[in-house]
Formats: C-alpha cells, structure tokens, sequence
C-alpha cells in the first residue's frame, strides 16, 4: 500500500476550486465505534485503500465484525451488491503496529478523547509519514491548533469530525486550525463529499460547533436525573416525543460512550472557563464506575 506520490505530481485540477490533491490511500488510527465506520465509508463511498490501526487486537477484531455486518445490512436493503460488498472488503486492511504502517497520503486518528494521547500520536505520525500526508483528527473537542503544534507540518492537520454512526450520518464537521492551509481545507472537504457527506465548517473553539451545542443538553438531562426531576425513560420521552430527536439524550449519551461524553465536556468547561459547561458529577459518577454506556454494556440504561 505505498503511496509515492507528492502534492504537486498528484493534484485534482477543478476549475474554480483550490487546487487539492488526491488522495488514495487512508490510514484511519483506532478502531472503536467512529474509527471503523470512518474506515467503512471512506473504502465504500469513496472507494479508497484504507489501512486501520489500533493498539487492541480486539477491537480490530471488533471492528472488521461490524464493518461486515454494516455493509450486510446494505446488501440486504439492495444498496449494494455481494459482489460490491467484497471489493469494498477487500480495499481495508487491519494493523496492531503503528511503526508497520506504510507511507499513506491522509491519516485519521480516531482514538480516545484525550489531549496528551492524541499529541503523543501526531507527534509519531508526524516523524513517521512522508511530507506530503495529511494528519486528520476526528476528535469531538479538542483544539486542532494545539494537536497541530504538536507536529512539524501545522498546515496540514485538519479537524474531520464524522457523526455517528458514520454509516448512516450524511454530516462531516470540518475544522480549520489556526494554521489550516486552504489546500488541507480543501482535499479533505473534496474526500468528505466524495464519501456521501455533506460538510460544514467550523472555527477551532472548545467543541467545535456540534458539541458546543449537543453537550450542554446532555448535561442537562443527566443533571435533571441526578436532580430526581424524573427518571430517566421519561426525560428521554420528553425529548423523543415532545421534540421529535431520534434519541432521548440519555441514550444518545449512552450510545455516544459517557467516557467520550465527559472528555468533551472538561474541554468545554477548561476551554471556556464558564461553569454553564461543568459536567454532572453523576457523570462523573458513572465513568468512575466503569458505566461508560452501550459499549460497557451499562450506562443510564442496561444493555444486553
Ligand atoms: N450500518 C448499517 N445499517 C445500520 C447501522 C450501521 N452502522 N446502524 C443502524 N443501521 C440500520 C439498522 O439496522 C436499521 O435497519 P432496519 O430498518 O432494516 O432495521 C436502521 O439502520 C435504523 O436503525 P434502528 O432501527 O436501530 O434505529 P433508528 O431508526 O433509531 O436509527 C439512528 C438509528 C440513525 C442511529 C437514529 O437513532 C439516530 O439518528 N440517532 C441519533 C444519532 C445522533 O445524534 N448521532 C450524533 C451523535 S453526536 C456525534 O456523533 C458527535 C460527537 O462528537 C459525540
Ligand atoms: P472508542 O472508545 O470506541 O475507540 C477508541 C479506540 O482507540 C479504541 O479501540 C482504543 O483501543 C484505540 N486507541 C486508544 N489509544 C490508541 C493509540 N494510541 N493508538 C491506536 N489506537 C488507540 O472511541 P470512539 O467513540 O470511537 O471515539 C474516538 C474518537 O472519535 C474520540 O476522539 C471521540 O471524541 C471522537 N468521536 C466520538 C463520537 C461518538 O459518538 N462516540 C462521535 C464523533 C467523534
């Protein structure tokens, strides 16, 4: 899977558009629930080479369980042939070694919501991958300007924020860091759209524009439990039947990982230094306690 081309003998030229260069070969770091979605779209919908990387040769298991089962899913519903299924399979491969990975043309890391950790891996990312590859964080709220001074190439890392679940998300929220080149901006904004998404693009401040906004509503509903306002089936009825949202936010946080959840609100609430962003310490809580939601089998709800 070597990708020898550079940024100049491998340019898309579309008129009117900053001139981006194509990418064909994806390294997608951390095969959790977003890692193995992105990993799916981006060798489905956009019909790319990706490689996946986790330190947990479980989750890699994991993960190519439910891209297949993902992709079934499709089959079943005519959106995609058998046939197609395993082209689609055939272009992800799996890796539990960082240092085994080959030279790709954009790498994006989808490991845990933590500051120090994901630094530590732009930073080996940085020294590892040839000059022209773009570093693309998934993160949910971390600041893409500090990720990107933790590497030599500032203007080439760029926030890729996908939905979950990736598969069935239409949105892509993209960040620009404080150094962000438009060429960065635009090969990923240009990828994003060749995998079915549509995108947006937000200023790197404290949760970006998605979790600026979600956040504080889940907040409110775990505070409104650990109030004893209500219990939790009706606060999520509240929302699901009064206001129409697919999930009550108990289970959306649940579905999310309550983990991700209060990661997302410290950096809100260190980022903005307002306590309208501090988390429940039911929360807080139930991370202690190892309930991190659907993904540890138990949250605000139990799952089987
Ligand atoms: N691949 C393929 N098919 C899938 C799938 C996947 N990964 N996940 C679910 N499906 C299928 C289901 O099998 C089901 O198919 P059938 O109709 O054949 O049974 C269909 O999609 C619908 O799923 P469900 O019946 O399970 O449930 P649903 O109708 O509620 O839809 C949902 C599921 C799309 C997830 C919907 O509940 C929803 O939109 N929930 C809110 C999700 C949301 O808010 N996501 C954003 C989270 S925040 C975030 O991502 C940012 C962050 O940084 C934290
Ligand atoms: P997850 O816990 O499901 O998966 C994280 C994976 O990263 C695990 O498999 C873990 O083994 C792996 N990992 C941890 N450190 C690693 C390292 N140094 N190198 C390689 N792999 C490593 O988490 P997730 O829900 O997939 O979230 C991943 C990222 O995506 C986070 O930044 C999160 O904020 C963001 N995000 C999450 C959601 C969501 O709804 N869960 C939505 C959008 C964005």
């Amino acid at each position: 899977m070597g990708a020898s081309h550079t940024l100049e003998n491998n340019t898309e030229k579309e008129a009117g558009k900053v001139l981006a260069p194509s990418i064909k070969t994806i390294a997608v770091i951390g095969a959790g629930q977003m890692g193995h979605g992105i990993a799916q779209v981006l060798a489905y919908q956009a019909a790319r080479s990706v490689i996946v990387q986790d330190v947990n040769q479980e989750a890699l298991g994991k993960a190519a369980k439910g891209i297949e089962a993902s992709l079934s899913k499709f089959v079943s519903k005519d959106l995609l042939t058998e046939v197609e299924k395993t082209a689609v399979l055939s272009r992800i491969c799996f890796e539990p070694n960082l240092a085994s990975l080959p030279p790709v043309d954009l790498v994006v890391e989808a490991i845990v919501e933590n500051e120090t950790v994901k630094k530590s891996l732009f930073q080996s990312l940085d020294a590892q991958m040839p000059p022209h590859t773009i570093l693309a964080s998934n993160t949910s709220s971390i600041s893409i300007t500090r990720l990107a001074a933790a590497t030599k190439r500032p203007e080439q890392v760029v926030g890729m924020h996908f939905m979950n679940p990736v598969p069935l998300m239409k949105l892509v929220e993209l960040i620009r860091g404080a150094q962000t080149s438009d060429t960065t901006y635009a090969t990923v904004q240009q990828l994003a759209t060749a995998a079915g998404k549509t995108t947006v693009v937000s200023r790197d401040f404290p949760g970006f524009i998605s979790n600026r906004v979600l956040m504080p509503l889940l907040n409110e509903a775990i505070f409104a439990l650990y109030e004893g306002v209500a219990s939790a089936e009706d606060i999520d009825t509240v929302m699901k039947l009064g206001m129409n949202h697919p999930m009550g936010p108990l289970t959306l946080a649940d579905f999310i990982g309550l983990d991700t959840v209060l990661a997302i609100m410290n950096v809100l609430y260190e980022g903005f230094a307002d306590p309208r962003f501090r988390p429940c310490p039911l929360l807080k809580q139930y991370v202690d306690a190892g309930y991190l939601g659907k993904k540890s089998g138990r949250g605000f709800f139990v799952y089987g």
